[in-house]
C-alpha cells in the first residue's frame, strides 16, 4: 500500500508497522513505547536475536526527553542533526522506549533523520519510532520504495514513498557511554566526529564490539534454568501457556502467542526476579518465528551464551 503521512501516523498510533523513508535507507518503523509493536518488527525481519534498535525522533528537544545528553552529545547533535548520525546514550525515560527496543540495555540509540517525509511523520506522531532497515534479516537494506515493499511490505500497515534514499548507507553509530566510541562506520566519518569532540577511543583494531559488552544487559540475580517442564516448588515458573504448577507463576503468554511472549520477556524476567526466588525456571518455548530470538535471550539469561 502506498500510503500518505496521515495513514502512517495512524498506523503508528495503533501499534502497526510502517515503512519510514529516511535519507540513509528505508526503515521498518514502530512506536518505541509499545513492546507488542516492537515485537512485530523482529517478527517481520525474522531476526534471530533481539538486538537494540535505533529510536528516531523529530528533533533534539524530543531526543533530550528520551536520553541523557552530556556536553559531547550536545555538540554532536548540533553539528550533525538532523542527519545520518546515531548517538548511544544513557536512557532517561524507559517509558518512551520499552525494554524490548533497547534489548534490555540501560542505554538507548537515538537519531534525528533529515528526510523531509521522516520529519513529517515523526513530528505528526510526536513520539519515538524504532526503525531498523526494512529488509528481511540477512538481506541488503532497501534504498528504494519498491525494494522496501518487496522485502517487508506484507507486514506493514502503511508504506510511505519517499523516493530513493540519498545516502544508501546506514547511519554512523557513536557511543557516548563512558569513553566515546565509533561503533558503526557511515558517511559521517571518524575524523568528522573528532573535529567536534575530543577523546574518541581508538578501537579500530578491536574489531566488532557487541553492544552487550559496552553496556549492562539486564540479567536477573536469580539463576535461570530453561526448558523446564517439571518446575521445583521453590522456583518462580515462567510459563508459556496454561500450567498446573502450584507455586509462583509468571506467564510469558497464556495463549502461547510468541509475539506476546516477546513483548513480555524483559518485564517477565524482572517480575520473576523481584520475587527473589531460589531460581527462575522457564518453560520450553518453540523455536519457530520469534521463538528463536526469545530462546536466544533466555539462553543468555541462563548463562549459556556470552
Ligand atoms: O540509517 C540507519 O541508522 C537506519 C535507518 C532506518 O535509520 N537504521 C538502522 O537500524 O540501521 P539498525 O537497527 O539496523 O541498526 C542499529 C544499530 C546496530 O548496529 C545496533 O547494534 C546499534 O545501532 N545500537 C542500537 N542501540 C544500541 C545500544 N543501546 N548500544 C549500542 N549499540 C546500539
Ligand atoms: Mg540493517
Amino acid at each position: 500500500m502506498n500510503a500518505t503521512v496521515a495513514q502512517a501516523v495512524l498506523a503508528l498510533e495503533r501499534g502497526e508497522l510502517i515503512h519510514l523513508p529516511t535519507e540513509t535507507v528505508y526503515g521498518l518503523g514502530a512506536r518505541a513505547d509499545d513492546p507488542q509493536a516492537v515485537a512485530k518488527v523482529f517478527e517481520a525481519k525474522g531476526r534471530p536475536r533481539f538486538n537494540p534498535l535505533i529510536v528516531h525522533v523529530a528533533d533534539v528537544a524530543q531526543a533530550e526527553t528520551i536520553a541523557v545528553f552530556d556536553a559531547r552529545a550536545q555538540k554532536l547533535a548540533e553539528a550533525f542533526w538532523p542527519g545520518p548520525l546515531t548517538l548511544v546514550m544513557p536512557v532517561k525515560d524507559t517509558g518512551q522506549v520499552c525494554d524490548l527496543a533497547r534489548a534490555g540495555l540501560d542505554s538507548v540509540a537515538v537519531r534525528v533523520p533529515a528526510h523531509p517525509v521522516a520529519q513529517e511523520i515523526l513530528r505528526a506522531f510526536g513520539g519515538g519510532v524504532v526503525a531498523p532497515s526494512a529488509n528481511r534479516s540477512g538481506r541488503p537494506s532497501p534504498t528504494r520504495f519498491k525494494d522496501a515493499v518487496e522485502e517487508t511490505g506484507a507486514f506493514v500497515a502503511a508504506s510511505v514513498d519517499g523516493g530513493d534514499c540519498q545516502m544508501g548507507l546506514e547511519s554512523t553509530v557513536v557511543s557516548l557511554m563512558g569513553e566515546a566510541r565509533y561503533l558503526r562506520a557511515g558517511l559521517i566519518t571518524r575524523s568528522d566526529i573528532e573535529s567536534v569532540i575530543d577523546g574518541l577511543a581508538d578501537d579500530a583494531s578491536e574489531g566488532h564490539r557487541s553492544p552487550g559488552r559496552l553496556t549492562r544487559h539486564y540479567a536477573p540475580d536469580a539463576p535461570v534454568v530453561i526448558n523446564v517442564t517439571e518446575p521445583p516448588v521453590d522456583c518462580v515458573y515462567m510459563a508459556f501457556g496454561p500450567t498446573d504448577f502450584d507455586g509462583v507463576v509468571v506467564q510469558l503468554s497464556e495463549a502461547r502467542d510468541l509475539r506476546e511472549a516477546a513483548a513480555r520477556l524483559f518485564s517477565a524476567l524482572r517480575e520473576a526476579d523481584a520475587k527473589k526466588p531460589a531460581r527462575i525456571c522457564v518453560a520450553p518455548v518453540p523455536e519457530d518465528g520469534l521463538g528463536e530470538a526469545i530462546n536466544d535471550r533466555l539462553k543468555r539469561a541462563a548463562g549459556f551464551v556470552g
